[in-house]
């Protein structure tokens, strides 16, 4: 006999939100779920329907259909709707308020006081436990004019956990901060939200951050998701060249599809399943993924399996940028621009010939769409 194993539903999941306004469809059937303990960032450029979906997940915006479920029960379809408050659902946006007559410890104290049980002691130490777990209990009698905007954020944080939510919707939550500040509060923040075991949605417009926080991203275009998975498969397994040139700058060589399903480029002949004879394909690689070498009297290397042929190119501009270097040529072949980047300090002159050749492991061959440029 097989065990019986009853699956834990997961803490949050949404089933075919969609929402319209004024007869303008910006949230166009979105589902997703987000289990105990994980982080799942909703990625996707500005105006992509992120807020709104977050919005209706907390309760302060109805969608026009689908359903949300908490632990694998209803909380709200068209017709039933649990209150806002009454969700256990954890809040942080980037304008983010703290009460401003209220010192640390009462602002997060806050969070708590629309909770039945725990006495004055019990809440007490929750605040105070907090506030250590954010590095914030020095500041416990502060006020918020007091504070940096990366101590308020932390108070923030520990304010909205404070009640133990079940799930905690952020959105953009760091977006206020100057960049090295918020690395360091975006690993803090991480790590005291995998203690708390709070489901996490994490709304942001940068793939670095997703990249950084995520258990999961789920990346959304137009109102739709269009990709779900672990950063890295999102990363190295791009379901189209919008999705890959949204996490990178990527280079694009066009070809045309003859005979075998394969395209001949200056870079060697690639295979292009599932293409017509005759379709446009575009080879997508990423600037870290091209190799470069010296001319050596007019040749370049020897063709091999794993990177294919080499193509010449001139230098156009090399700079130097903290921790690589790009480097831009202008092809011989046809005069398109291909950018590379390479580690360290690589600062070839202007007008210098070089040989470029593609891994061919981490290129991807998409077919040329009708809206693509
Ligand atoms: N209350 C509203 N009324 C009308 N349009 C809205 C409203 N809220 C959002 N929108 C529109 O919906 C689209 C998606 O918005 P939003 O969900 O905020 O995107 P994101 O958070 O991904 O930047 C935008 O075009 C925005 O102008
Ligand atoms: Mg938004």
């Amino acid at each position: 006999m097989r065990p019986r194993v009853t699956p834990i539903p997961p803490r949050l999941e949404i089933r075919n939100l969609i929402r319209s306004y004024d007869g303008r469809a910006v949230v166009r059937d979105v589902s997703l779920q987000v289990m105990a303990g994980q982080v799942t960032c909703l990625l996707g450029p500005s105006g992509c329907g992120k807020s709104t979906t977050l919005r209706m997940i907390a309760g302060v915006d109805m969608q026009d259909s689908g359903e949300i479920y908490v632990n694998g029960k209803l909380i709200c379809d068209t017709v039933f709707r649990v209150p806002p408050e009454r969700r256990s659902i954890g809040l942080m946006f980037q304008d983010f308020a703290l009460f401003p007559h209220m010192n640390v410890a009462q602002n997060v104290e806050f969070g708590l006081n629309s909770q039945k049980s725990g006495g004055r002691d019990e809440k007490r130490a929750r605040v105070e436990e907090l506030l250590e777990r954010v590095g914030m209990s020095r500041f416990i009698e502060a006020f918020p004019h007091q504070l940096s905007g990366g101590e308020q954020q932390r108070v923030a944080l520990a304010r909205a956990l404070a009640p133990r939510p079940k799930i905690m919707l952020m959105d953009e939550p760091f977006s206020g901060l100057d960049n090295r500040l918020r690395d360091e509060i975006r690993d803090q923040t991480l790590a005291v939200l995998k203690e708390e075991d709070a489901a996490v949605l994490l709304v942001t417009h940068e793939p670095d951050e997703a990249m950084r926080m995520a258990d999961e991203i789920a990346l959304m275009r137009d109102g739709k998701i269009v990709q779900q998975g672990a950063p890295y498969n999102i990363y190295n397994a791009p379901k189209d060249i919008k999705s890959m040139s949204f996490f990178s700058d990527i280079n694009k060589i066009e070809g045309v599809v003859h005979g075998a399903l394969s395209v001949d480029t200056p870079f060697g002949q690639f295979l292009a399943p599932g293409v017509p004879d005759g379709g446009m394909v575009y080879i997508a690689i990423r600037p870290q993924h091209i190799k470069i070498d010296f001319d050596r009297d007019g040749h370049g290397p020897e063709p091999t399996p794993s990177d294919g042929v080499a193509a010449r190119g001139v230098v156009i501009r090399a700079r130097f940028m903290g921790s690589e270097s790009l480097v831009e040529f202008r092809m011989d072949h046809d005069g398109s621009v291909i950018k590379a980047t390479v580690p360290n300090v690589f600062l070839p002159k202007e007008g210098k010939a070089l040989w470029l050749t593609i891994r061919r492991d981490r290129c991807f061959v998409f077919p040329k769409m009708p809206e693509d440029p």
